[in-house]
């Protein structure tokens, strides 16, 4: 069992506050590994708490500081629609941030969650991580939580939960999702992270947050409360959450 972390945990009294702070928490992450490696690989989140972030991101407050140049952008999970659907994580990102910023698109790698057979899809683009991020280790990898706890597509008491050699696998998640079928990172691929940056919104959200404070067993229910990454694990809440 890997070790217990308590992580850092700020809480701020806005989700534009927390955003602000998730921006520059980005850009420290990714400008201090451009100046080690000449590069930097960091995985996006889905859910509407980063849009305000992606936004932010593609500002004139913080563009300039984003090193754009040296990003390889890449998703934690996505939804099995296509690229231009509302409930897309790649449509997120894309429409508040990366349509807006001066980005390769050989550096955008959107997760083929909208492909036919998802376990292939779920092989190809791990193929690609082990290809284009060294060591396995992002640079900084932004999660949410839901409000049942699950953070990527990790839903509670999903098998996928259990992966130990998988890197990206398909899941199904409830009935109630609106969008069941979907591409996640697995908790090895997380917890190899040099940086993971958890966003919390909202009141939903407070009992996850205090569980994982508290840092006991039962947390583990939670699968937020299960990254524990090899790096540092930071969660940004609003006053709501926390
Ligand atoms: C997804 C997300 C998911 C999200 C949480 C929080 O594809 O559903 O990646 O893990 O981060 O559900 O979503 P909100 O930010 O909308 O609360």
């Amino acid at each position: 069992m890997a070790e217990r972390v308590t992580p850092e945990i700020t809480v701020f009294p806005s989700l534009d506050a927390l955003s602000h702070e998730a921006a520059r928490c980005l850009i420290v992450a990714a400008r201090e590994a451009v100046i080690c490696t000449g590069r930097a690989a960091v995985a996006l989140s889905g859910g509407q708490t980063p849009r305000r972030l992606y936004q932010l991101l593609a500002s004139d407050e913080y563009a300039a500081a984003v090193p754009w140049d040296e990003i390889d952008w890449f998703w934690s999970d996505e939804r099995a629609v296509p690229p231009d659907n509302e409930e897309s994580n790649f449509h997120l990102a894309s429409t508040a941030m990366l349509a807006h910023v001066p980005v390769s698109e050989a550096r955008v790698h959107r997760m083929p969650a909208d492909a036919a057979d998802l376990d292939r899809a779920a092989r190809s683009y791990e193929a690609l991580i082990r290809e284009r991020v060294p060591e396995l280790a992002f640079d900084l990898l932004l999660l949410g939580v839901g409000d049942d706890g699950h953070t990527a597509s990790l839903f509670p008491g999903h098998p996928a939960l259990d992966e130990t050699e998988r890197l990206v696998v398909p899941v199904e998640g409830a009935a109630s999702l609106a969008v069941r079928r979907r591409l996640t990172f697995t908790l090895p691929l997380i917890n190899q992270a040099r940086s993971v940056l958890v966003l919390a919104q909202g009141p939903a959200k407070r009992p996850i947050v205090e569980a994982v404070l508290r840092g006991d067993a039962a947390a583990d229910r939670y699968p937020v409360a299960r990254v524990r990454p090899a790096g540092h694990l930071t969660w940004l809440v609003d006053d709501k959450a926390g």
